[in-house]
């Protein structure tokens, strides 16, 4: 093994008298994806909310990125939010760029930033210009920039939240193929998911959040529903059809 681009160790999270997260530790290694499940509320937001930077951790834990210490927000690392975060008045390449180039932009400057973005868009295979208006769009293409403003950012992690969400079979299709690419060229990528089949797909590992504690993590090769979906809900799949399902 080699070492990891990214290590958590103990993190934990309070929001008032929510624990989102208790003591979690985990690990990335470079090139790989690895998905992160468990059910609505098990903390997979806010423990990439607090990789980010956008949520501080309570003390206690550390985040080592590239084999250094990280304290709140930095470069290397891309997150593709759950809810959308565009701009719906500027366009498509701006949104791209936006918080690099920052917002006062001359004609010529929107120009070189349209050729920039035009080959990423590409790449997705979007229907859409670098030009156009984020507002124009359909909240799957929306979905797509997002995604293609991950890949402007020369990140060695990209984190990924529910990015399927929003999108087209052929879209879907398009990030799958994108996402072996970042992978052969050693990115990694947390990959937050319920869809099992995704999984199934891209998955190399997969970690178990629960109630805000960790549970588990899971090689490819011995993945199953069964285990996963015991770790996710707390009990082992025979147990729970016959709770929900047998007759009293
Ligand atoms: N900003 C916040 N303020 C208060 N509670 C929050 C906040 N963000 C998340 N939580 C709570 O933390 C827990 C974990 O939420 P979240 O990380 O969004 O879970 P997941 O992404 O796994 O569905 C939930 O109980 C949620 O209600
Ligand atoms: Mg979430």
């Amino acid at each position: 093994m080699t070492a990891p681009i990214l290590q958590m160790r103990s993190i934990s999270k309070t929001f008032g008298a929510v624990r989102a997260l208790r003591d979690v530790s985990f690990d990335v290694q470079p090139g790989e994806l690895h998905a992160l499940m468990g059910e609505n509320g098990a903390g997979k937001s806010t423990l990439m909310k607090i990789l980010s930077g956008a949520y501080v951790a309570d003390p206690g834990g550390e985040i080592l990125f590239a084999g250094q210490l990280r304290h709140g927000r930095g470069d290397g690392i891309a997150v593709i939010y759950q809810e959308l975060s565009l701009a719906p008045n500027l366009t498509v390449a701006e949104n791209m760029f936006l918080g690099r180039e920052g917002r006062a932009m001359s004609l010529v400057r929107r120009g070189m930033l349209a050729d920039r973005a035009q080959p990423i868009l590409d790449r997705l295979g979007v229907g859409f210009s670098a030009q156009t208006p984020v507002w124009r769009l359909s909240l799957g293409e929306r979905q797509m920039v997002e995604i293609a403003r991950a890949l402007t950012s020369d990140a060695k992690l990209i984190v990924m939240d529910e990015p399927t969400t929003a999108l087209s079979t052929r879209e879907t299709e398009r990030l799958f193929d994108v996402i072996a690419n970042l992978k052969a060229h050693g990115i990694a990528i947390i990959y937050i998911s319920h869809r099992m089949e995704e999984v199934y797909a891209l998955a190399d590992r997969v970690s178990v959040l629960r109630d805000g504690i960790y549970i588990g993590t899971v090689d490819r090769a011995e993945l199953s529903a069964a285990r996963l979906v015991s770790m996710m809900v707390g009990r082992d799949l025979g147990s729970f059809y016959r709770k929900e399902w047998s007759a009293p």
